[in-house]
């Protein structure tokens, strides 16, 4: 919403555009955009299936006028990228959304409504008619009923109306030609920030919340029966319909956005929303608002500075993000590290959960719960965790977790690890936990995410945005994360203290050895060119490895769309071993460590099948490397940091194999970067 200095439409557009592409990685199987016309009071749309690339050429041919290019100083657009949940990729199923064919409201949406069926079949009986087959539309139409039946209300007060009627997770922004130079969003379970951008310093550091006087209200929506059709009950309106100047700045830009990099080109000063706020922005002034209050509710949202650079969110010279990604691990597991490890005093210090670390010590036990890349960094340092706390440790896919109505008690320790802090999964899980009085702890990478700010305590990992979708730099900060914690439990453990010094001193020589398998790049080119025809890939390993064989088959598939299948060698001879013949692709990690002996015998198994594997194993190995004809060979450590070294050659491989394949890298079909849906 630009109320700052006059800019043209094309200019908005251009300004949406980029925003876009800076939130591709979230989803991009179709897109859309809308300003206002410049004619009249309508609203002008532009959707496309694709990438932004593809709304981008589209914009320029509908929008070459030369009306575009008069400069106006109050405007709002709104744009969206998508990843489908409901209806398929299509122009009529991209966002915005809208109420009618006069474009009155539309609405961009992430998330899924699912009580989208049951307002719809009331918006039906009402004479609406629906164009797309998403849960989205409804939102629009509903307002739009709203509008009607109830003339008198602002726009903020129809969305607030709206939401009070909707079930599962979203975060919105709506546009209507009915309140020009207005935009009203709100959010449930899916992230939503504001950007404020000013020409001179922000006068205030917080926002006051404008609270609902009648609390009737939110108890009407309580009790509303569940899945059936009816009139919508009509909220009272709420006092904060008295016009408060919350943010009065006289030339100002604001973004409501999913996420910080399509802002901080703009602004770094954002806004985190909570769920169920009202933003509403009129006459270029903000105001959050929300229908009641709670006992600890508080006053005020505060203004954040972010510390995110556009350096970070940019390719630089590298073809993709994720091989940017792949070569900052030498650097980002030092930021991880920064601070906490103190390799001088052998010390690891971790702020954001050393006060709870005597409630940590008393538990039950440990429970380290996450999605895809993530739950693998659990997997990754389980057995780590289990040695030096001496604790039970259970690790969890959330939607299984949840699945499962797992039983969890007060004195359980919950973390959820997550890169974007956003996974919806992995959120619901964490409210399921804490719901049950278990005690939160956040790993995450992203600052004010929803995961981050509904914990008790957490540790940031601090890798730096990652925008390629395939998770890498985040997967070895996530690792080392948990290994300092382990780190900390163990501090006073006479018994340990042998074992803490041997892995804090190979922390300190990992960034090193980082760069070393980096080094391994042209082989691992190599290695693809042989592979990258195969229908097939298995990867093997055992004990710490056995991380390495899941995350490293997760990115073949990913990025590949080549079948692979992460193989505990403990488990060939149980079935997997039936797959192996001369033309199998396997890959098998075999490093000196205490599972070697076993790990060779798998390498056995498979030899003596006319497998030919390529082998992963440590620097100057020659019996092991014997065994076959190809093999990568990376620097020795600790048996529990192994995974990082052993899973970056995958990273690299993964990589490769797609280039060869002709795959987009950083957006694989079908997937996202944070999934926001459950
Ligand atoms: C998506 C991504 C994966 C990621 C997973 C968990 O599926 O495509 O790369 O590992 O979500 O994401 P999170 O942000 O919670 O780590």
């Amino acid at each position: 919403l630009n109320y700052l200095t006059p800019k043209t439409r094309h200019e908005i557009l251009e300004l949406l555009l980029n925003g876009l592409k800076r939130m591709e990685y979230r989803g991009y199987d179709s897109t859309g955009v809308a300003i206002d016309s410049p004619l009249n009071k309508d609203i002008v749309m532009v959707k496309r299936v694709g990438k932004v690339k593809v709304l981008e050429d589209a914009v320029e041919e509908h929008f070459s006028g030369k009306e575009y290019d008069d400069p106006i100083l109050t405007h709002v657009g709104i744009a969206h990228t998508r990843w489908a949940t409901h209806g398929v990729p299509c122009e009529k199923n991209s966002h915005p959304q809208r109420s009618d064919e006069g474009n009155s409201f539309i609405v961009v949406h992430n998330g899924i409504v699912t009580n989208y069926k049951d307002i719809k079949t009331f918006l039906e009986k009402r004479g609406y008619v629906f164009e797309s087959d998403t849960d989205t539309e409804v939102i629009a139409k509903l307002v739009h009923h709203l509008w009607k039946k109830h003339p008198g209300y602002s726009f903020r007060e129809l969305v607030e109306q709206v939401i009070q009627q909707l079930e599962g997770a979203f975060s919105i922004a709506i546009k209507s030609k009915h309140f020009p130079g207005e935009c009203v969003a709100s959010r449930r379970s899916s992230p939503l920030l504001v950007g404020i951008k000013t020409k001179t310093r922000l006068s205030t550091d917080h926002i006051p919340i404008l609270y609902g006087k009648d609390t009737d209200a939110a108890k009407t929506q309580e009790h509303r029966p569940h899945g059936q059709t009816r009139e919508l009950p009509v909220l009272p309106r709420t006092e904060s319909t008295s016009e408060f100047m919350p943010l009065e700045e006289k030339e100002v830009e604001y973004f409501f956005a999913s996420d910080a990099s399509a802002v901080i080109e703009h602004t770094n000063r954002v806004i985190y929303l909570e769920d169920d706020d009202v933003a509403a922005v009129r006459d270029g002034v903000l105001s959050i608002h929300r229908l009641k209050k709670c006992l600890d509710d508080p006053h005020a949202r505060e203004i954040t500075t972010l510390k995110m650079e556009i350096q970070q969110i940019m390719k630089g010279n590298y073809d993709y993000f994720m091989l940017k990604e792949i070569f900052e691990q030498p650097e980002s597991v030092v930021n991880t590290m920064r601070g906490r490890m103190r390799f001088d005093s052998d010390t690891v210090v971790l702020g954001g959960i050393k006060d709870f670390i005597p409630e940590i010590k008393r538990c039950r036990r440990l429970m380290l719960i996450g999605c895809g890349t993530s739950y693998h960094s659990a997997v990754a340092t389980r057995q780590l965790l289990e040695e030096l706390t001496e604790l039970p440790v259970m690790v969890e896919l959330a939607s299984d977790f949840l699945d499962r109505n797992t039983p969890i008690f007060r004195d359980d320790v919950c973390f959820f690890i997550s890169q974007s802090g956003e996974t919806a999964d992995s959120l619901m899980a964490l409210r399921y936990c804490k719901q049950r009085g278990a005690l939160i702890v956040g790993i995450t990478n992203t600052v004010g995410s929803s995961i981050c700010r509904e914990s008790h305590c957490g540790v940031h990992i601090n890798a730096g945005p990652e925008i390629g979708v395939a998770s890498t730099k985040a997967y070895t900060s996530q690792f080392i994360s948990l290994v300092m914690f382990a780190l900390v439990m163990s501090e006073d453990r006479l018994s340990l203290q042998q074992r803490r010094l041997e892995i804090i001193r190979a922390l300190s020589k990992l960034p090193d050895q980082i760069r070393d398998v980096l080094r391994l790049d042209n082989q691992v080119q190599e290695l693809a060119k042989d592979l990258f025809q195969h229908k097939s890939l298995l990867i093997m390993g055992r004990g710490y490895n056995f991380a390495t064989c899941l995350e490293g088959a997760l990115k073949v598939k990913e990025l590949t769309y080549m079948h692979s299948e992460g193989i505990m060698a403990g488990e060939l001879k149980h079935g997997p071993l039936a797959l192996i013949d001369d033309r199998m692709p396997v890959m098998m990690i075999v490093l000196r460590d205490p599972v070697y002996i076993k790990c060779m015998n798998a390498l056995q198994q498979v030899t003596s099948r006319k497998g030919c594997p390529i082998i992963i194993c440590e620097e100057g190995d020659e019996e092991t490397k014997s065994f076959s004809s190809r093999s990568l060979e990376i620097p020795r450590t600790v048996d529990c940091l192994q995974g990082i070294l052993t899973v970056i050659p995958m990273q690299l491989l993964s990589y490769h194999i797609a280039v060869l394949r002709g795959c987009d890298v950083d957006c694989p079909r079908n997937l996202a970067k944070s999934v926001t849906v459950e």
